[in-house]
């Protein structure tokens, strides 16, 4: 398979101070292990094997003490490069673009934990080809994230953190990209927070009609703000649970 995994884990996680002020967010626990591994081990799982961190560049040691050469947690290629400063997503995903070397990626967001298989989802998008697939989710807080606007059953643009979400959806922090990507990071203008955003990635993508979505079925998380960082502990701790019922 010709698609490469990005787990972005940089960015301050200032929301989550004084947590954050010595570890990095994504080292955090959600229940019985550090964040990051939640989304590694989902790659690993789809087949990814060939997988790049982008982290901070204070807590890259940290980083390469926990996770190695990744051959662990079952990474073929484990590579790491740090984000300097906290310049957004769509920053962060520019410094892998060496690593991805013409290849198509799915780009992963460190704090976000969910229950679905990324296999069904990472076929769909292997037949697609080309463009952009994202992943779409109900939540109560939509706000919070960028949001979906859907327009006669299209999807008409992606709005982030809208104080009147047009949706019920949340776009989740998982993406499928081609190398078109780097192109369109290199068009961006700052937002209104400073940061290079992701969902003007997907906004480009949509424009040119070239972006497909889906849903997820199972729970999902970030785990941005404290509220969420202890749902997240909740929901991976309920699932060992039932698990251990069967
Ligand atoms: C980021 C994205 C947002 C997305 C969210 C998913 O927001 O900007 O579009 O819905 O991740 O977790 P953040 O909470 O990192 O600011």
């Amino acid at each position: 398979m010709d698609i490469v995994g990005i787990i972005l884990a940089g960015g301050l996680g200032k929301r989550l101070d004084p947590l954050t002020r010595i570890a990095n967010k994504h080292l955090l626990p959600v229940y019985d292990r550090p964040m990051i591994l939640f989304p590694l081990k989902k790659m690993v799982d789809a087949g990814l094997r060939e997988i790049m961190i982008v982290c901070g560049e204070k807590s890259r040691n940290e980083f390469e003490s926990l996770l190695g050469d990744g051959s662990e947690f079952g990474v073929e290629k484990l590579s790491f490069t740090a984000q300097i400063g906290e310049d957004g997503i769509a920053a962060a995903l520019a410094l892998a673009e060496k690593f991805v070397a013409g290849r198509r990626m799915c780009v992963v967001l460190g704090d976000n934990l969910f229950e679905d298989d990324l296999a069904p989802e990472l076929d769909i998008y292997g037949r697609q080809k080309e463009g952009a697939r994202i992943l779409l989710k109900e939540v109560p807080d939509p706000q919070r994230f960028g949001v979906p606007v859907l327009e006669d059953g299209s999807l008409a643009r992606i709005e982030e953190k809208p104080e009147e979400p047009k949706s019920r959806y949340a776009v989740v922090g998982v993406y499928f990209y081609d190398n078109r990507v780097f192109d369109i990071i290199r068009t961006l203008t700052p937002s209104a927070r400073g940061e290079y955003e992701i969902t003007d990635v997907s906004n480009d993508y949509i424009q040119s009609n070239d972006l497909t979505y889906g849903y997820l079925s199972g729970w999902w998380s970030d785990c941005g703000t404290f509220e969420s960082l202890f749902r997240a502990s909740r929901l991976v701790r309920e699932a060992k649970t039932e698990v251990a019922d069967d």
